[in-house]
């Protein structure tokens, strides 16, 4: 089994593309965390463009805030909106989640959307290890994780669909991190490691497309946009066609798609 991370540069430029599908998590993620002090030292691992670290900071403007990710045009573009924003002590880093060269007891608040105790089993022990090492005691934690894949309904219409073409069966398949999401599973991953406390909670909203054609292009950005562009032409219109059908069953009205998603929130004390 490989659920080794996809390498993300691919869909970087395209990332903040999909951000409305997955808006409601940032604003979950720092709603879960205690007002941070002036000054407080904010740490997002696998921060991609820059979330949810960036609505800590908007939300909490006297916050010191470092993201890291191993995707460096990823970080490129994070290192730009907080450039834009006018967000000056802030910093984006191309580094491993298990390897953050931050101070050990030095993060106040940790935070991560989708990145974090979403890897395989020894990359995830080497990033929670890091996560201890680097909170101080009574540092506050907050991230967001997928659930079974089967509720992250899109992106699992993308992968059987995909699969089934030349090369597809090599492509990350989000169903190798299930076991992850077993009931209780990550709460004791946290535990055992040494924080202080979880809190998990549920999170569900109906992620809208308006229609077709944005529904192909959230597609075409997403992890497995490099490979349809792989494609041959006539498979890649066969694929995306194939995937269009199997969008019918999430089909509006009006046109457009309502893609129902369920995600955890785990928060706690180190
Ligand atoms: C699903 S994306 C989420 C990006 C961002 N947090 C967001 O919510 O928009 C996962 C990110 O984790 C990064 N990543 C995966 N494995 C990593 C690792 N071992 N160390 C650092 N970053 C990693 C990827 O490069 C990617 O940018």
């Amino acid at each position: 089994m490989t659920t080794e991370a996809p390498d993300y540069n691919g869909a970087a430029r395209g990332w903040d593309q999909l951000e409305f599908l997955i808006r409601p998590v940032a604003g979950a993620i720092v709603e879960r965390l205690p007002d941070p002090a002036p000054g407080a030292f904010v740490l997002d691992l696998g921060c991609g463009t820059g979330e949810p670290g960036l609505t800590v900071k908007t939300r909490h403007p006297a916050v010191r805030l470092l993201g890291v990710d191993r995707a460096d045009l990823m970080v490129e573009i994070a290192r730009a909106k907080a450039r834009s924003l006018g967000f000056g002590d802030t910093a984006f880093e191309t580094r491993l989640m298990s390897d953050t060269a931050v101070a050990p007891a030095s993060v106040d608040l940790l935070v991560s959307r989708f990145a974090f105790l979403m890897l395989d089993h020894q990359a995830l022990e080497l990033s929670l290890a890091e996560a201890i090492r680097v909170m101080r005691p009574g540092a506050a934690y907050s991230f967001a994780v997928w659930d079974r894949s089967e509720l992250n309904t899109l992106i699992t219409l993308f992968r059987s669909v995909l699969g089934g073409f030349p090369g597809g069966a090599s492509l990350p398949d989000p169903s190798a991190i299930n076991y992850l999401a077993e009931p209780g599973y990550r709460a004791h991953l946290l535990l055992r490691a040494g924080v202080t406390n979880v809190e998990e909670a549920s999170l569900s909203w109906d992620a809208r497309i308006p229609d077709r054609e944005s529904l192909v292009g959230v597609l075409e950005h997403s992890p497995f946009g490099v490979f349809l562009k792989s494609l041959e032409p006539a498979a890649r219109a066969e694929a995306v066609s194939r995937i269009t059908e199997g969008a019918v069953a999430y089909r509006e009205p009006d046109g457009g798609y309502r893609s129902p998603t369920t995600c955890r929130l785990f928060g706690g004390r180190r």
